[in-house]
């Protein structure tokens, strides 16, 4: 039985969360496994919706229980964007590296930083099907620090620590970050179903 699609091909984020789960399953699979799905349109209105859309069309496809996360960067001087539009901030196709320059320009110099980076994770399995978030708070940095990671880890500063999500190895990330806080109430729930 313990065996689990991560609903993504992101491999930052298949790696992510592989750390935390493999002592908890015996396979590990990933959307990369099914070449023949295309592509998720992920067109909900909030984390939750979008996060649900993955794990449900890997569960209604496979039959294999599902784990799909949805992740937003919500900005207070922004009025919580880019949120659920994190992704496609700059445009559909946009870019890492287009939606981190978008943020940067409509921050300009704003001495108001504050951001949250937040994760809702969706386990489908037909019968026990959850959701689960974390929370992780930083501030937004003036110009990017650091080359791991991917997406916004750039600029995302977490004062406490004094770096960047990017300055972090995957390790030191996993064991602070809101996909981490998410994966371990995830793990929280997978223990009362096994
Ligand atoms: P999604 O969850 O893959 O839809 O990601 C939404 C957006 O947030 C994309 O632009 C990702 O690059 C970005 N993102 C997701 N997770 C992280 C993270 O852990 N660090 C930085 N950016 C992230």
């Amino acid at each position: 039985m313990k065996k689990i699609i991560i609903a993504s091909s992101n491999s930052h984020k298949i790696e992510e969360i592989s750390l935390q789960i493999f002592p908890y399953f015996e396979t590990i699979l990933s959307l990369k496994d099914f070449p023949e799905i295309k592509e998720i349109v992920e067109d909900g209105n909030t984390l939750k919706e979008n996060s649900y859309l993955k794990s449900s069309a890997l569960y209604e496809h496979s039959g294999i229980a599902s784990l799909g996360d949805d992740t937003g960067l919500e900005v207070d001087f922004l009025g919580g964007d880019p949120g659920v539009f994190s992704a496609r901030y700059a445009g559909e196709k946009a870019s890492d590296n287009d939606n981190l320059r978008k943020l940067l320009q409509k921050m300009g110099q704003t001495k108001k930083r504050s951001a949250i980076f937040k994760t809702v994770i969706s386990f489908v399995d037909g019968k026990n099907d959850f959701f689960v978030e974390g929370v992780l708070k930083g501030e937004i940095l003036k110009s990017p620090r650091g080359t791991n990671g991917f997406g916004y880890d750039s600029i995302f500063y977490l004062p406490t620590i004094g770096k960047t999500l990017a300055e972090m190895s995957i390790k030191e990330k996993t064991l602070i970050s809101h996909r981490a806080l998410a994966m371990e109430n995830f793990l929280k729930e997978i223990k009362k179903i096994f």
